[in-house]
């Protein structure tokens, strides 16, 4: 494509696209040209997508116009920087969507205006539409890092259908990949996978066996369960059965051995930020076991103030991961106080994946608040705790209440 600006000396100015591959960014590649006369940079990034084939992307972007295309591996970045805070803040939206789609967006900002800076380039583009969260994570996101950063959706300006985006790509030779088109929107990374539209879209019917992608239906999982045991320091997931793995190996085999039981599927109406009410599902069964498991390990490490404090602040920082406030000013001091209450999270939880289900049945830490000794009833274990002293608690405890009893007496009144 002709060059034809001559500002910025001469030179187009740069957008920085956030591209999939998939035919939206494909599309845009093309479009972004067409429409604003710009030089193209299609980044793209490993948050642990299936099928992330970074060269093949990367050579298609190239085919179809970028001046420059990469694929940056980010996932260590994303399971420590990003994942292990969700784990720490048992991050669960509505209590029920672990954030799998909404936690990757803000690496994926920073990662965008990294390479604008780098390239000197005065847009970022996104394939988002205008009608769900992910355009305010990344136009929010982008933002909070440079305000002076201008942000183009094509897909929020042109809202063209996926037909329309295919005789677009025909007229102007775009290579889109060979890919049969899916009747539902996909979003996937380590952390679990995303699905909406097409069936799905009416909330009385059970979502069709081809939404699930990443876990076997739970009717068809083994008749006996599976038992994992799954070690804890401050808070994170760091063995497996007792072998220590990073992360990213700890998240992917955790995927296979829950979602071969049919754990981690989800299907929810959801309250979007932009008003909306949606119905979608979720398949997430490392991220739905592993917070099952965290939540047990907190529960015998934790004292019940800072558990019940915590939960004020877990749902607060959940808010702003799916709200796009991640660059926000109140992340850093909410993740501190997060961070200060792991100290103890230590120790080992089994945890039984059965038909669907992850159920609790073990655990035990070098740090238990569990003192076998104050809650045995057993006459066999030597019991410590003063049950005299029951008494003068009870009296001390209840004592407002009598008072109150006494002086208010309806018949006093
Ligand atoms: N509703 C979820 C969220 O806002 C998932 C969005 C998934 N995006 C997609 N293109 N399917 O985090």
């Amino acid at each position: 494509m002709a060059n034809s600006t001559s500002a910025n000396n001469g030179k187009r100015d740069k957008v920085v696209l956030a591209y999939s591959g998939g035919l939206d960014t494909s599309v845009d590649i093309h479009w972004l040209q067409e429409n604003y006369n710009v030089d193209v940079v299609a980044i793209s990034v490993d948050v642990g997508q299936p099928e992330a084939d970074g060269k093949e992307i990367v050579e298609r972007a190239y085919r179809n116009g970028a001046i420059r295309a990469d694929f940056f591996d980010v996932r260590k970045e994303f399971v420590e920087e990003y994942v292990w805070p969700l784990v720490k803040a048992n991050g669960m939206y509505q209590d029920i969507y672990p954030l799998s789609t909404a936690i990757a967006r803000p690496l994926m900002a920073k990662t965008l205006v990294k390479i604008a800076h780098e390239e000197g380039a005065k847009y970022i583009a996104h394939g988002c539409t205008g009608k769900g969260n992910d355009q305010v994570r990344f136009d929010a996101g982008i933002k909070a890092q440079d305000p002076d950063l201008k942000i183009l959706a094509p897909q929020r300006e042109w809202v063209a259908s996926r037909d329309e985006e295919i005789d677009y790509a025909e007229e102007h030779g775009i290579e889109i990949k060979a890919k049969k088109s899916s009747p539902f929107s996909r979003d996937e990374n380590l952390w679990g996978a995303s699905c909406e539209c097409g069936a799905l879209e009416n909330a009385w019917d059970e979502p069709p066996a081809g939404v699930w992608a990443h876990t076997v239906d739970p009717e068809q999982a083994p008749n006996t369960p599976t038992y994992v045991e799954i070690g804890f320091e401050h808070g994170i997931p760091v063995c497996l059965d007792g072998k220590r793995m990073d992360g990213i190996e700890l998240i992917e085999k955790l995927n296979k051995i829950a979602g071969d039981n049919g754990v981690g599927r989800i299907d929810h109406v959801e309250d979007r930020l932009v008003g909306i009410k949606s119905r979608e599902t979720y398949e997430c069964p490392a991220a739905v076991t592993i917070i099952t498991a965290h939540k047990a390990i907190e529960a015998m490490t934790l004292q019940r103030e800072v558990l019940d404090f915590k939960r004020g602040i877990e749902q607060k920082f959940t808010r702003m991961v799916y709200d796009g406030q991640w660059f926000g000013g109140l992340r850093e001091p909410i993740n501190a106080f997060i961070d200060a209450t792991q100290k103890f999270v230590n120790g080992v939880v089994r945890v039984k994946l059965y038909k669907g289900s992850v159920t609790v049945v073990g655990r035990k830490s070098p740090t238990s608040l569990y003192d076998t000794g104050l809650a045995t009833y057993s006459k066999d274990t030597e019991d410590t705790f003063d049950h005299h002293a029951a008494m003068g608690f009870i009296y001390v405890w209840g004592l407002p209440d009598q008072t109150a009893a006494r002086a208010h007496k309806t018949d006093k009144q």
